[in-house]
């Protein structure tokens, strides 16, 4: 959360930090600020909101200088205004941050003490005012970064530019993620390669406890030690053109349609639809002697995950444990020597996702990351990678990324399944033939949406909405209920159908919507009753399944939305579509702001 960029330069920076913040501002709009030398001078121009923003403020200000660092902010501490906008600075220091600064109130205290004058409420300005403490007691400004890095607590990516010092700017990292960009004559900071693209495609990344000073022409890093190291520069194949929305009036909307090609590209990695087998990249470890598997994941990718432990105890025969990653870290779970854990991220940043990733490493485990962006943290630190080929995701609301990692879970149960025998030659082959035709199976659900578009309005109007299913339909009413909340602001609950009458059913009236998930598999039987349960009740059903589901259904429910059959296998990367498609005709006829819907960020860097 939060993006920072950084240049030193020949041309004029601002321009160039607003495009990297462009690129950014996923990772929050709350604010967003650029602060570059004039004639040696720290200026500011910061905007409360949206980029947008800034760029009229830039209009009527414009700001020059070829020395300069931007923020995009995710607020975490002190409310979203231009006060608490990033970069923060004094008369000789400016800075931008993203992650926490957890002792910054011991550290404003102190400082405030010793005659520094804070003006804003954030953890970020304790750094700036401690780097401009240490230059007034004559240190210079590396040495005055080295001395307040040591104070810090937390995690942190940091740009820094000091008055009078055109030449340089620092950077710092410890937990959130950095990238350095050489240019020609020219260096660049990003919090990821994306910001930079348009740029330069010559990357490294810092490591945690680094520190670099960057110049026109060069970076020198240190470790933590303090100790010069170099870190590989790496050629990115990151796009440099703009991602635009095509024909859509929404990311969201694109990324949705997206789905057939992608989840195709990324089947065609491992699925040889002729022979009907599946072969994974390569991994550093034996499928065949993993006996448990341990999943760690956040938010969509956590649902993900609880589909994938279905997938996996069924065709494998291996035990699975699910866990979202900001519990289990805490939780100091006892972990055996040799076992699997895969961290699944689409933006592979995640803080807590990558801090179960380092337990797990520590603790004897084979690392499997499953990302979306290869060059991220948690890709670089796990054993193996596993790559969902979704593209960029730029609507915050996560779609393709999620049946992309679905197509990618769906293919490692079935080599897991293989690799330990409890999988046959025949039954491999039978999966195969059901994954082969997903893609064109989700055009076909793409392909005609008005019966989802005629309920949007009225869903629109609830104040609560229930998503119910069974199996791995649970999981994807947890998909749909998470994507209705973020969204369109609704507050949407799922659960397991079967749980409906422990306590939540006392819920249903004829104003709750009920979206039930519910394909034709060896549990339609059990959903459908529940159903009748809600209906009995005056709820309102809307009826997911395919034509023999519908036909059987004897409740009368409010509406149904009709998928194509398929193998009950897949039935989660199909029953995902409608549910996406609902929560976005649902935000658009509420009027929200689809792809940054407010308080929310892409990629979440901070615990
Ligand atoms: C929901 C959504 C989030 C992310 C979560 C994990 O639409 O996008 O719930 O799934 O923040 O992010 P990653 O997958 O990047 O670790």
């Amino acid at each position: 959360m939060c993006g920072i960029v950084g240049i030193v330069g020949r041309q004029d920076a601002a321009p160039l930090l607003v495009e990297g913040l462009r690129r950014l501002e996923y990772r929050g709009y709350d604010s967003a600020g650029i602060a570059t030398l004039v004639e040696g001078r720290i200026e500011r121009r910061r905007a409360e909101g949206k980029l947008v923003n800034l760029e009229n403020l830039l209009k009527v200000q414009p700001l020059g200088g070829s020395t300069g660092i931007g923020h995009t902010r995710w607020a975490t501490h002190g409310v979203p205004t231009e006060r608490n906008a990033h970069p923060h600075a004094t008369a000789r220091v400016a800075v931008v941050h993203n992650g926490i600064i957890e002792n910054f109130q011991e550290l404003k205290a102190e400082l405030t003490a010793a005659g520094q004058v804070f003006e804003s409420d954030t953890d970020t300005e304790a750094v700036a005012q401690l780097i401009d403490y240490l230059l007034i007691q004559g240190f210079d400004p590396v040495e005055a970064t080295d001395r307040a890095l040591a104070r810090l607590q937390g995690a942190f990516a940091l740009g820094i530019i000091f008055a009078g010092r055109p030449e340089m700017m620092i950077a710092a990292r410890q937990g959130s993620p950095l990238a350095i960009g050489y240019g020609d004559g020219e260096m660049y900071l990003g919090s990821d390669a994306l910001a930079l693209a348009p740029l330069t495609r010559r990357i490294s990344y810092l490591d945690d406890g680094d520190r670099a000073v960057i110049t026109a022409t060069s970076a020198s890093v240190c470790d933590r030690d303090g100790h010069p190291v170099e870190r590989e520069v790496r050629q990115t194949n990151l796009s440099g053109a703009l991602i635009g929305k095509g024909q859509h009036r929404h990311f969201m909307l694109k990324e949705i349609f997206e789905q057939p090609e992608v989840i195709g590209g990324t089947l065609k990695t491992m699925l040889n639809p002729a022979e009907r087998t599946i072969t994974l990249p390569y991994l550093p470890f034996d499928l065949a002697g993993i006996g448990r598997v341990r999943i760690i994941a956040c938010g969509t990718s956590y649902y993900a995950a609880m589909v994938a432990k279905y997938w996996i105890e069924q065709l494998a025969r291996v035990p699975v444990e699910v866990d979202i990653a900001s519990e289990f870290r805490y939780r100091s779970p006892p972990l055996e020597q040799g076992g699997l854990a895969i961290f699944i991220s689409q933006s592979g940043e995640t803080a807590d996702t990558l801090a179960a990733l380092r337990h797990c490493r520590a603790n004897g485990q084979h690392c499997l990351a499953l990302v979306n962006v290869p060059e991220s943290t948690i890709a670089r630190e796990a054993d193996g990678v596993l790559e969902t080929l979704a593209g960029p995701e730029i609507g915050v609301a996560s779609t393709k990324a999620f049946t992309t990692q679905l197509t990618v879970l769906a293919c490692l149960a079935v080599a897991l399944g293989r690799a330990r025998g409890a999988l046959d030659r025949a039954a491999e082959a039978e999966v195969c033939r059901a994954l082969a035709e997903v893609p064109s199976r989700v055009a076909d659900v793409l392909r005609d949406d008005s019966a989802i578009r005629a309920i949007a309005p009225s869903i629109a109007e609830a104040r609560d909405v229930l998503y119910l299913g069974r199996g791995t339909g649970y999981p994807i009413a947890l998909e749909g209920a998470l994507k209705l909340k973020e969204v369109s602001y609704i507050h949407a609950e799922a659960y397991a159908a079967g749980e409906l009458k422990h306590g939540p059913i006392a819920l249903i009236d004829d104003s709750v919507p009920v979206i039930v998930i519910c394909p034709s598999d060896h549990l339609y039987d059990k959903t459908a009753s529940n159903v009748q349960e809600v209906v009995a009740r005056g709820g309102r059903v809307i009826f997911l399944s395919d034509r023999h589901g519908i036909a059987r259904l004897s409740a009368k429910v409010a509406a149904t939305i009709e998928l194509p059959e398929v193998a009950s296998f897949v039935a989660p990367l199909l029953y995902a579509i409608p549910v996406q498609m609902l929560a976005y005709h649902v935000a658009v006829a509420k009027g929200t702001d689809v792809d940054q819907p407010r308080n929310l960020a892409k990629s979440v860097t901070v615990e």
